[in-house]
């Protein structure tokens, strides 16, 4: 299962990929923390089912952490993909799955919400994406697949974000359908998908 908060392009990747069975997974459901956004239609026109579960419904966030548990625990999935979610997840969540982020900067640099502008109001001539998995921290858990972007010169946010997107995008199908096919080891945790690992 996805959880996402924008326009979901990282989402339509794995919905494009899980088209062909031998990808081995495909989204159960999508998720959200808020209404009216890209990534919820583009569940829609693929048939799959969305959720929307907002903070501000909830009188404390361990209630709403509590309340996107149960609704993600709905579709029993054996993943959830933060991808372009932008909340920090809860310890029910991150208790009751296992949960894979993609960042779009190579951790542990450039940690939270704006990756991309900082990466470049530091000057470095090189940033990339990150598939790591979560933990309770912000962009902090163990890193599964990293891959480089160069910065070119007159790169702005948007520019920079939409190179490093299409990297992204492929990388993030990659990892899920390695995993989805042989189970992955990280950090002396196995996450199964599918079938048992190896
Ligand atoms: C991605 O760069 C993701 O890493 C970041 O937000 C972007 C989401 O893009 N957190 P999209 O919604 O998948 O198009």
């Amino acid at each position: 299962m996805v959880l996402v908060s924008g326009s979901g392009t990282n989402l339509q990747a794995l919905l494009d990929a899980s088209a062909d069975e031998a990808f081995g997974a495909r989204v159960v459901a999508v998720g959200a923390d808020r209404d009216g956004i890209e990534g919820l239609s583009r569940a829609e026109r693929s048939g799959v089912p969305t959720f929307v579960q907002k903070v501000g419904d909830h009188a404390t966030r361990d209630q709403w952490d509590e309340a996107l548990a149960a609704r993600i625990a709905d579709f029993k999935p054996d993943l959830v993909v933060s991808a372009g979610f932008m909340k920090i997840l809860g310890s029910r969540v991150l208790g009751s799955f296992p949960v894979v982020n993609t960042h779009p900067a190579l951790l542990p640099a450039f940690q939270g919400a704006h990756a991309v502008r900082e990466a470049l109001a530091y000057g470095v001539r090189l940033t990339g994406c990150t598939v790591h998995l979560v933990d309770a921290g912000v962009d902090t858990g163990p890193v599964i697949a990293q891959e480089a972007v160069a910065v070119q010169d007159g790169d702005d946010e948007d520019s920079l974000h939409e190179r490093i997107k299409t990297v992204e995008r492929r990388l993030l199908v990659e990892i899920v359908g390695r995993m989805a096919r042989d189970g992955w080891t990280v950090s002396g945790r196995t996450v199964r998908l599918g079938r048992p690992t190896r």
